[in-house]
């Protein structure tokens, strides 16, 4: 149902064209001219925002593992036990959640036993990525890399989880390893010391508590390089491997893994024959993982782009809003009480090739202000979805794809992706609430038609009187003056941080890391409302109390 003063307001501004200005009296808001608006409905509560939105994940793929994270416990580069401890530094300060590891689609080919015990007896193994770049020359100079030397196993992975404060959650394999593997390792990771010959296994390691490890996905990807089955087939799987697991105490949450992108007869077929025996089984699924990137096009990189890619990029992105949707209802069919919650356990901004980077660390790129702005609107559309989204993780973490950080030996810096967690971090945990913006349409054209972007979004979340609100302004060239209500609420004052460049194509680089970072900026509540200058191409937090 619509609260009343948000189908008023609704009613206003679908009366106003797109590009009009709205001269007219805002209550609480000074009157002045602006060209879009924002009400915030503070009693129109969504959700609370899991923290595990605000997730991570990490593959064994080109330099994310080998040099972003792991360094070695010998080596000149700072690092704790081994960890990058850059790394661990930059990652505490936005309060990663939880972290997925060991992929993606190296987690179907990906025998956990290969990474514990004693480093020198490790195995080396060819790594799911390695034919990625044939052109390489396939030699054990490639690397870490290409050929795995299985230094950062589980209990590495764990130690990197509690220097960060992450929760762990683990992709086991489905396609290559029985289901035996699996409850194995989960006794490995959660029996008590001295219980099993699996728990002497990690204790041996060095790590005499277990580990509580919850999260766990059966699988990745099954509809591809997680073993081509059907719907059907992953479903028999999923219940094969999750009819008995030991829990020592642990609340174990099973997580399925969904649909690529918008296929929504995956989703539906699965749970379909999930619940085929009973809808019982629908109590052993904790999350539904979908998985969505949105890619740049033709011989686009992540730097080099033009304005209408610019916009083609943001609009690909937005499309998480109407999967999410999707996705929702199709599971309604068979769950609808919605006992599993939608995950989007991969997502982010995919480019083609590496740039400054070795070519055997694939999909390396700086990360532009686009990218930042990406991350924003994903980030915002999971907050207003606060209600069906338990989980999500950016692909992937460093050195790879939508990163937060790039690593190569002793250089590390952050990228524009990463400012947008820190800003976005003060949504966790917090009660997000109803967000009504009206602002003048973008027009861009993809592949000579013409194609429309909203003026303005995000986001908004409550927790007692303070009030987080982040938007993003995708306009190339032009500010966005907004007049801001609470409705239920008066702001009584504010301050807001800015991420924003006049060049679309600001990154920051090992040379230059500062060359894109958020400023602050003043905010003016008056009356109980705000008038705000949303800068062109912008991410901005407002932090404000409310009276
Ligand atoms: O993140 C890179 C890859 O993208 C993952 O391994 C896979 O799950 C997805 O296709």
């Amino acid at each position: 149902m619509t609260h009343p003063t948000r189908r008023a307001f609704m009613a206003a501004t679908a009366a106003g064209a797109a590009g009009a200005l709205f001269a007219r009296h805002v209550p609480g808001v000074r009157a002045q001219t602006s060209d879009s608006r924002l009400e915030i409905l503070v009693n129109e509560p969504i959700g609370t925002i899991a923290p595990d939105i605000y997730g991570h994940f990490v593959e064994h793929l080109g330099g994310v593992v080998y040099d972003g994270i792991w360094v070695g416990e010998d080596s000149k580069i700072p690092n704790v036990g081994g960890i990058r401890k850059a790394l661990v530094d930059e990652l505490r300060k936005i309060k990663p959640a939880v972290i997925r590891w060991p992929g993606g689609c190296f987690a179907d080919s990906y025998d956990w036993r290969d990474g514990i015990g004693a480093a020198g007896n490790r195995p080396r193994r060819t790594d799911f990525w390695a034919d990625t770049r044939p052109s390489l020359n396939r030699s054990p100079a490639d690397g870490p890399q290409r050929f795995d030397p299985n230094r950062f196993g589980t209990n590495e992975f764990m130690r990197f989880c509690r220097l960060t404060g992450a929760a762990p959650y683990i992709a086991a394999n489905v396609r290559s390893l029985p289901a035996k593997d699996f409850y194995q390792w989960v006794e490995y990771c959660n029996a008590p010391a001295g219980a099993t010959t699996m728990s002497d296994l990690r204790v041996a390691g060095g790590d005499r508590e277990p580990f509580g490890v919850r999260y766990w996905g059966v699988g990745n990807e099954p509809w591809g390089c997680g073993g081509n089955f059907t719907p059907e087939e992953y479903a028999t799987e999923f219940r094969r491997y999750t009819a008995w697991v030991p829990k020592y105490g642990v609340d174990l949450k099973f997580i399925a893994a969904g649909p690529n992108g918008g296929d929504r007869e995956w989703t539906t077929r699965f749970l379909r024959t999930l619940v085929a025996r009973g809808a019982g089984a629908l109590n052993g699924v904790y999350g539904w993982a979908l998985h969505y990137y949105a890619g740049s096009t033709g011989d686009r990189n992540a730097i080099q782009f033009t304005t209408d890619d610019w916009y083609d990029l943001l609009t690909r992105a937005d499309r998480m809003e109407s999967l999410i949707t999707q996705h929702w209802s199709a599971m309604a069919e068979s769950d609808p009480s919605h006992k599993v919650k939608l995950l989007v356990d991969e997502w982010g901004a995919w480019h083609a090739g590496s740039i400054d980077m070795p070519p055997n660390y694939l999909w390396a790129y700086p990360g532009s202000l686009r990218d930042a702005l990406v991350a924003a609107l994903t980030l915002d559309t999971f907050n207003r979805h606060a209600d069906k989204v338990a989980m999500a993780n950016v692909a992937q973490l460093v050195n790879t794809i939508h990163s937060l950080f790039l690593a190569r030996e002793d250089k590390f810096t952050v990228t524009p992706n990463f400012h947008v967690f820190a800003m976005y971090a003060a949504h966790q945990g917090k009660q997000s609430v109803r967000t009504a913006f009206s602002s003048p349409s973008i027009a861009f054209a993809r592949d000579g038609r013409a194609q429309a972007l909203w003026g303005l979004a995000g986001s908004a979340s409550l927790r007692e009187k303070e009030l987080i609100v982040t938007v993003v302004n995708p306009h190339a060239t032009d500010a966005r003056e907004c007049a801001i209500a609470v409705r239920g609420g008066a702001i009584r004052d504010g301050r807001a941080t800015v991420l924003a460049s006049t060049d679309l194509r600001a990154h920051n680089s090992f040379e230059r890391p500062d060359a894109l970072t958020p400023r602050d900026a003043s905010v003016s509540a008056r009356s109980g409302g705000l008038q705000h200058t949303f800068p062109a191409a912008s991410v901005t937090r407002l932090q404000l109390t409310l009276a």
